[in-house]
């Protein structure tokens, strides 16, 4: 059991003036556990969880993901404030539509930044204090599109596909370390996720995929008609670290669209390694 029962557990959580994030803040603090949130705004963050909720063991701290530096300080300001870290949630992310040939260098290199080198910031900071202790857990948020691309997130599933990888492997790497990993697969939830607050679109379009240009529109009315519930979706986060990963194993999705999605792509998958069997022997060299 990585979760302490002996005293609050310490949460080092991600991106969490909006959204699931702020969600989680707020959750956590209200069972009273110590929660150090990073976000670009700490007024936002302060000013999104509002008077109700006793910050007394709440560390905003703001910071930019991307800079090794300053992830690194932040990590060790939580160790030293709280003195521990139990838990890690990278949950920072945001969304980005446009077709392939529309995404530029400076946009791939920024949502792989923020998505990937971010957390691998995080995780070099985090793992040692975990490591020593002989326990944690690390929670990724990635996405059913983490599991399944579909046209127009190229570059959102490039980021969360590196992020599912890199989780797999960990998970392999930290299990005799007495650390959980867990990779969180949510649908479409609502937050501000798809709003012009957190959605990225390209700075050029071309006119051959008007489809594409349709699904942004849909997209953005998809706003507030979501399935997903944050608040459920933080409490099931939550409930998975405190009560142990369980038989599920690494992955948990959260909302029917997503389970279903996922299922798309398993039968899909599976189809394709079924008509490859005969074939892929065939470059094997001969039985000696
Ligand atoms: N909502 C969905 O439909 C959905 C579906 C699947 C997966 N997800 C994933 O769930 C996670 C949380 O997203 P959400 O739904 O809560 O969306 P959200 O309401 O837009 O919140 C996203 C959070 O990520 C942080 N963030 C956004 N852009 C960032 C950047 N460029 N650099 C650093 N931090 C940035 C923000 O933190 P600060 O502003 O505080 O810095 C913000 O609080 C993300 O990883 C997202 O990819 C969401």
């Amino acid at each position: 059991m990585s979760y302490p029962t002996d005293r609050p557990a310490t949460w080092f959580v991600t991106g969490t003036s909006r959204g699931l994030g702020l969600s989680l803040v707020r959750q956590l603090l209200q069972r009273g556990d110590a929660v150090a949130a990073t976000t670009r705004s700490v007024e936002r963050l302060t000013g999104a969880l509002g008077e109700g909720v006793d910050t007394s063991r709440l560390l905003p701290l703001a910071v930019d993901l991307t800079d090794e530096q300053a992830v690194t300080a932040a990590v060790e300001r939580t160790v030293e404030h709280f003195g521990g870290l139990d838990v890690v949630v990278n949950n920072a992310g945001y969304g980005f539509l446009a077709a392939v040939e529309e995404t530029t260098d400076r946009d791939v290199r920024a949502m792989l930044d923020v998505q990937v080198v971010g957390v691998w910031n995080v995780l070099r900071a985090a793992l040692p204090v975990m490591r020593r202790r002989r326990s944690g857990h690390v929670v990724n948020v990635s996405s059913v599109l983490g599991l399944t691309a579909v046209p127009g997130w190229g570059l959102y599933c490039a980021g969360k596909f590196a992020l599912e990888a890199m989780s797999e492997a960990l998970a392999g790497e930290v299990a005799d370390f007495g650390i959980d990993v867990s990779v969180i697969e949510p649908g479409y939830f609502r937050t501000s996720f798809l709003t012009r607050d957190s959605l990225a679109l390209p700075e050029q379009t071309e006119a051959e995929y008007p489809a594409l240009r349709a699904m942004v529109q849909q997209h953005l009315e998809l706003q507030g008609s979501q399935l997903g519930d944050p608040e459920r979706g933080a409490a099931a986060i939550i409930a998975r670290v405190v009560e142990g990963t369980g038989p599920a194993g690494l992955r948990q999705l959260l909302g029917s669209d997503a389970h279903a999605y996922a299922t798309a792509k398993v039968q899909t998958l599976q189809e394709t390694l079924d008509a490859n069997r005969d074939s892929a022997a065939a470059t094997d060299f001969p039985a000696a």
